[in-house]
């Protein structure tokens, strides 16, 4: 099993130096860096640039949000992020790796080891309860059965499903649905939490309180990476970077 995170308290050096940058980096650990990423589809004669050359470090512990409009290149930036998807050019450095250099068994261990998943639409298996739905990843992952068992109602108690865990999807409000993508995306201990509009189908009560268990998971030091249109939602983050058109630059750019 990975270290546990560490709680925030602790982490108390990353406030100070959230960014970091190569020639002072702080001591919150680097865990992913972006370098001139790109992005480009050619369809017939035109080519259509997507990302234009994105840098971006996230360090240990953040919890970060990438803000922008319809189209401006979100969920393919989430898929180079997620290695479902390989750029045209630049450098990405997932924990120390160079995402370019690895098989795709390897990129297949790091997308179930490395990173929790959790989307717009949550994904669950709609003939599986709440309790298999979490458990599956860790079947996967080959952890021992009653380790795993534990593990799914650990995680399952934690997004407040206890009750629930028999459930089936249909029987779960779109709230509770999405708290148990949530418990599957921890359940494996994943470096980052990688969220594309976590709260994009539900009402706004409800995403209240999926960014309030995103708190309580960041808390815990748990590194979240979240990628919405919606300012509002982008403002629990601890820091913002918004992405414009293939461009990516710190801060809400209606601030500036
Ligand atoms: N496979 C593809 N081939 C060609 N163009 C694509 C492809 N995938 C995405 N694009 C284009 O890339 C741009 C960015 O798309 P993307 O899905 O990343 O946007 P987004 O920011 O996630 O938007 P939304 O908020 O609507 O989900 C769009 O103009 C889209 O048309
Ligand atoms: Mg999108």
């Amino acid at each position: 099993m990975p270290a546990p995170c560490r709680r925030k308290a602790e982490r108390s050096d990353m406030k100070d130096n959230p960014l970091g940058t190569e020639d002072n980096p702080g001591t919150g650990t680097e865990i992913l860096r972006m370098k001139g990423i790109t992005k480009e589809y050619v369809m017939g004669e035109e080519i259509s640039h997507v990302l234009k050359g994105i840098d971006l470090s996230v360090r240990e512990g953040e919890f970060l949000a990438i803000l922008g409009p319809s189209g401006s290149g979100k969920s393919t930036l989430m898929n180079m992020i997620g290695c479902l998807d390989t750029p045209t050019s630049g450098e990405y450095y997932l924990n120390g790796k160079r995402i370019a250099d690895q098989s795709e068994a390897s990129l297949a261990h790091i997308r179930s080891k490395e990173i929790g998943f959790i989307f717009q639409s949550f994904y669950l298996l709609q003939r599986q309860t709440a309790f298999q739905n979490v458990e599956l990843p860790l079947i996967y992952a080959n952890m021992p059965d009653r380790e795993r068992k534990r593990r799914v109602r650990e995680v399952l108690a934690k997004v407040g499903l206890a009750d629930k865990m028999d459930h089936y999807p249909n029987q779960l409000s779109g709230g509770q649905q999405q708290r148990v993508a949530i418990a599957r995306a921890v359940a494996n201990n994943p470096t980052i939490l990688l969220a594309d509009e976590p709260t994009g189908a539900l009402d706004q009560g409800t995403g209240r309180q999926v960014m309030e268990l995103f708190h309580s998971l960041n808390d815990e030091g748990r590194t979240i990476i979240m990628i919405t249109h919606d300012r509002k939602i982008a403002e629990h983050a601890d820091r913002i970077v918004s992405i414009l058109d293939g461009n990516i630059s710190e801060g809400d750019l209606d601030d500036a």
